[in-house]
């Protein structure tokens, strides 16, 4: 947690973009796995932590932009919660660590929402994204559980995304070492990627290295020889020569803040031919569009740069030919690169995806494109300083792509389809980093980890002992 301060400046900042009504930020509650009192870990909801830092369930902070009163609504522990969880602070102590005097039990919160909704206010609150909080913003506002989420408050969602998408330099910090964790993570799939592996012994190592630095993991861990499958969670094939590994994973810092990086390494240690051609290519499109970035520039744009250079390499090997910008305006190369260069990444790894993407990623000036592939983009907007985002360049052979383009004639200008179809058994490649937007360029964040061919084989080569990042937990 940060000095009170911090949160305390947050919600000084969010009343100054709203002056009408009150605001509603619950907290997470617990979720329950496979019975009640089994439950899943705990993770705070992002916007509850970012303006009321606590790391506890079942609170819900309150901000009336009228009289500017601060509250924080919950219950205070009774003996047998004491019992088996041990001494826990006061509702009044908690509160006071975020800078906030006044608490209510958490029953108090419904007349009080009763009371502002009778006297006709606006009662501004973010979308829900779990069922039990859709029931329980339902019961505390009126609602069948079903319209909660349609009726959040667009003023306040553009409020927090204007706050929230400029990172703090506590916050950079912060993701910093979730990086530094990820570089222990893919350092250590690389020394252990090896033939006769499985995924899943490699996916549970560098997910107990993630427990071990203050985790979770940020997402569910994606690492699997067929990388070709964006979001691959299957972790049950065995490593073969020949084959490559898709690792793409982060971690959370304690503070919530996430990392998010992708790297692809050859099984057995050197990469063949093939292989390394298109990933020089891959390596080519992350590089420069990396360092193309900066504020001012829409990051539409560097997606646009990318499936350019991507187009140019494929074309190079003779898997693409004709002219490239007019491959890539018809979208010839979404066959490879069927998904956006990057996304915002910040407490949430999909940076406050939960608010709406297009709130998030686009603004009046920048619409997200229709056209198959360039619509996944998640950001286009023009970067400003403060931004963080992953950048994350992929080419990737999908068979049942490949079949349905070609048996639907489509970009045959463009796609050397029968050179295509000698790739079917290739898999894919992705290399991801997480870049803050200075206010001259950008910075790739954290500890470099390996990614050209020659660093990414040496690292292979290496023999992996236990190492502990310093300054981590
Ligand atoms: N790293 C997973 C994603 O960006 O969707
Ligand atoms: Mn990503």
């Amino acid at each position: 947690m940060f000095e009170k301060e911090v949160y305390a400046n947050r919600r000084n900042k969010l009343k100054k973009l709203i002056n009408k009504g009150i605001a509603l930020f619950a907290a997470n509650q617990d979720a329950a796995f496979n019975y009640p009192a089994n439950i899943y870990h705990f993770r705070q909801d992002s916007y509850f932590s970012y303006f009321f830092g606590l790391n506890h369930p079942g609170f819900i902070g309150l901000i009336d932009f009228e009289s500017g009163d601060e509250i924080l609504f919950g219950n205070d522990f009774d003996i047998d919660d004491i019992i088996w969880m041990g001494p826990q602070p006061a509702l009044s102590e908690q509160a006071a660590k975020v800078g906030i005097s006044e608490t209510y039990p958490y029953s108090k919160i419904a007349d009080y929402i009763s009371k502002a909704k009778g006297s006709g206010r606006a009662i501004h609150y973010l979308p829900p994204y779990r069922g039990e909080m859709m029931m329980e913003l339902g019961r505390l506002l009126g609602m069948p559980p079903h319209e909660v989420k349609a009726n959040a408050s667009i003023d306040l969602i553009k409020a927090v995304v204007q706050l929230k998408e400029i990172k703090e330099s506590i916050e950079i910090i912060e993701i910093e070492k979730a990086v530094d964790t990820a570089w222990l993570m893919h350092t250590t799939a690389m020394k252990m990627a090896k033939p006769g592996m499985n995924e899943r012994e490699i996916a549970g190592t560098i997910e107990g290295i993630a427990l071990a630095h203050g985790g979770p993991v940020s997402f569910p861990i994606i690492l699997s020889i067929n990388g070709q499958t964006l979001h691959n969670h299957y972790h049950g094939n065995e490593l073969k020569e020949g084959r490559m590994l898709v690792v793409d994973t982060g971690t959370e810092t304690t503070t919530l803040y996430s990392s998010d990086i992708t790297r692809t390494m050859p099984v057995g240690g050197k990469f063949n031919q093939r292989q390394k051609e298109i990933y020089e290519i891959v390596l080519k499109a992350e590089m420069d569009t990396i360092a193309a970035t900066k504020p001012g520039i829409e990051y539409r744009e560097m997606h646009l740069m990318a499936a350019r250079i991507l187009t140019e390499g494929l074309k190079n090997l003779g898997l693409m030919k004709g002219n490239v910008d007019e491959a890539v305006a018809a979208g010839a190369h979404t066959l490879f690169f069927p998904h956006g260069l990057g996304h915002m990444m910040g407490m949430d790894v999909h940076d406050m995806e939960g608010l709406g993407e297009n709130h998030v990623g686009y603004d009046e000036h920048t619409h997200r494109a229709t056209q198959f592939g360039t619509a996944y983009l998640r950001l286009g907007k023009k970067l400003k300083p403060g931004f963080v985002l992953t950048n994350e360049p992929g080419i990737y052979f999908i068979p049942a792509l490949i079949d349905k383009f070609r048996s639907e004639d489509k970009f045959m200008e463009f796609i050397n389809y029968d050179k295509v179809e000698t790739y079917k058994d290739f898999g894919g490649i992705r290399i991801e980093d997480d870049v803050l937007v200075t206010e001259t360029g950008n910075r790739i964040l954290g500890k470099p980890i390996p990614k050209t061919v020659a660093d990414v084989e040496a690292t292979c080569g290496e023999k992996r002992e236990w190492l502990k990042m310093d300054g981590v937990f």
